[in-house]
């Protein structure tokens, strides 16, 4: 019922609660079916992914070329030293190529802008692989995991201690969407957009959510279910590293600060991790949901790319959110 023939995924922000249901019901029963059951299911099969890469990458990289590899497709994988892109050619005629010669672009570049631009002159789906902006494949991986470990979304309490970035913007846009709450402590000048906020707080609004913004880490962790943390200088930032490190002071999320968190406490990290914001004791717990968080990138970018281009539908049955 939910089509996602010919649309993009570059960003959480159009896709409503359905929507990301389905895609986690697909993602669970893709999982399910290949990993448990050892089934061999081959929708992809005769189809071709674009991976476009202005950054660096090892899970996006791997989860998708060994995704769509296993669901019996292909992928090319592409630099900026590989192909013409931006430097002979524009963005906008390399999209048009490129649809001629494959069924889905993946792309991971340094300006949001610039996936609009592919997905305007591409005649096929464009998925975001990231950008300065969101990461929605992210916010999958970290639903899916939150939902075998708990067994339900509805009704968390997610903290975000950090900086208010690519993952916060894209959980900001579906948290609030399947009942979790948010609270969101970042250094002063590292906030979450302003026009991000807005649409978060109507999202909220209409599905009985809360989201709280905050400076204090302890106030954001107080009674969390999940906290979530991410690197202070993502990739693209590094010349300002020396002020980040000095301005995210007391955002390390540490024995301490989980304390004041809920019995049941999880620890969630989109990788790659440095220990200045989490340290050992925390990143390495019982707690920690990093390992299955990481695996998870596979199962939901199959999902995302299987629903793009193919009608793929889950029979494991729908899980309870
Ligand atoms: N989490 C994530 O996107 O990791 P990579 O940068 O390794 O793809
Ligand atoms: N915020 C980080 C995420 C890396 C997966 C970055 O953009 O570098």
């Amino acid at each position: 019922p939910y089509s996602f023939v010919d649309e993009t995924f570059l960003s959480m922000k159009g896709r409503n609660e359905l929507e990301i249901k389905h895609l986690l019901w697909i993602a669970a029963d893709l999982k399910e079916r290949i990993k448990k059951w050892n089934e061999t299911i081959r929708p992809l099969e005769g189809k071709s992914v674009a991976m476009i890469f202005q950054k660096r990458s090892t899970r996006t990289r791997v989860s998708t070329e060994t995704g769509v590899a296993l669901l019996g497709g292909h992928s090319v994988f592409l630099t900026e030293s590989d192909i013409h892109l931006g430097v002979s050619e524009s963005l906008a005629d390399t999209a048009r190529v490129l649809s001629g010669f494959v069924d889905v672009i993946l792309a991971r570049v340094n300006v949001h802008d610039d996936l609009k631009t592919l997905a305007k002159n591409a005649s096929v789906p464009v998925v975001n692989g990231l950008s300065d902006i969101f990461h929605p494949l992210q916010i999958l991986a970290d639903f899916l995991t939150l939902q075998e470990h708990y067994g339900y979304l509805h009704g968390l309490n997610l903290a975000w201690v950090g900086d208010g970035n690519n993952i916060t913007h894209s959980l900001m846009m579906a948290a609030p969407k399947v009942g979790i709450n948010l609270n969101i402590a970042t250094p002063k000048g590292y906030e979450p957009h302003t026009d991000l906020r807005k649409a978060c707080a109507e999202f909220a609004e209409e599905h009985g959510t809360s989201v709280n913004y905050t400076s204090d880490p302890r106030e954001a962790c107080a009674g969390a279910n999940v906290i979530v943390t991410d690197t202070w200088v993502s990739m693209g930032q590094e010349t300002e590293a020396q002020k980040r490190l000095k301005d995210f002071k007391g955002y390390q999320v540490n024995d301490e600060l989980v304390k004041v968190a809920a019995d049941n406490w999880t620890f969630l990290h989109c990788l790659p991790r440095k220990p200045y914001e989490v340290s050992d004791e925390v990143f390495y717990s019982d707690h920690s949901l990093v390992w299955q968080e990481a695996e998870n990138r596979k199962w939901t970018v199959m999902a995302v790319i299987a629903s793009l281009v193919t009608d793929l539908e889950p029979e494991i049955p729908v899980p309870k959110w």
